[in-house]
């Protein structure tokens, strides 16, 4: 199938709301109901998407897997989600639905995500992202994450490398006041967000 109609068809299929600014956004863990929907956003949005049954058996991890999505009106409309290993936080992945980028969604999402990951003992956090992607490395800068060095061809699918980012010492009081500030900077959200 074209890629453009299975793109334009897991939109559908997705039912992201059209944007709008009088909404409030749930933070909420990723269930298996979620998770047809997160796959079609991850199809309009990366070049090799993750399967359901990844997600599947990811968030059948929940010892070491932390797994989010953010609901408007209960649609899916992103997602974040991380593996803990050793005290460490990788984050696996952070997607927006297009028509809601730069509204803070993904703010908002990192936020629950590197606060779970900071309950559940981690010290430092790190993730790949593509070389190219200074939106989202933007986004990561702001959670304090730095680049640290280079996995070559790491996305073979776009023939790009890798940049490694860490996140040092989240468990100190400094990123603590680093995400009071975030936590201003996005409002309400952190009072809003939903345990599961
Ligand atoms: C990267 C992504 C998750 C960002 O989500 P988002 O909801 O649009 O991000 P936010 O609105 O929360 O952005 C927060 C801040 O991050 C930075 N940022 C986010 N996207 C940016 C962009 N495209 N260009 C520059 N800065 C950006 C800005 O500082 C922004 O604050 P501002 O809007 O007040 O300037 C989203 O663009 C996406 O899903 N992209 C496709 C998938 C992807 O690349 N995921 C990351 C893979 S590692």
């Amino acid at each position: 199938m074209a890629m453009s109609l299975r793109r334009a068809r897991s939109r559908l299929w997705a039912g992201v709301p059209e944007p709008r600014d009088d909404v409030t956004l749930d933070v909420v863990a990723m269930r298996r109901r979620h998770v047809r929907h997160v796959v079609a956003i991850e199809e309009r949005i990366f070049p090799r998407p993750w399967s359901s049954a990844l997600y599947l058996s990811e968030i059948s991890s929940p010892a070491t897997r932390v797994y989010v999505v953010g609901l408007v009106d209960g649609a899916v409309v992103g997602y974040a989600g991380a593996m803990l290993v050793a005290g460490e936080g990788h984050v696996t992945t952070v997607g927006v639905a297009p028509e809601w980028h730069r509204r803070g969604v993904g703010m908002r999402l990192l936020y629950r995500l590197v606060t779970e990951l900071r309950e559940r003992g981690c010290h430092a956090l790190t993730l790949e992202v593509r070389m190219s992607n200074r939106g989202a490395q933007q986004l990561y800068a702001l959670f304090g994450f730095v680049p640290v060095g280079v996995r070559k061809d790491y996305y073979p699918e776009v023939n790009e490398d890798g940049l490694v980012m860490w996140a040092y010492d989240v468990d100190s009081d400094a990123y603590a006041a680093r995400l009071e500030g975030l936590a201003a900077r996005i409002g309400a959200i952190a009072k809003r967000d939903v345990r599961p």
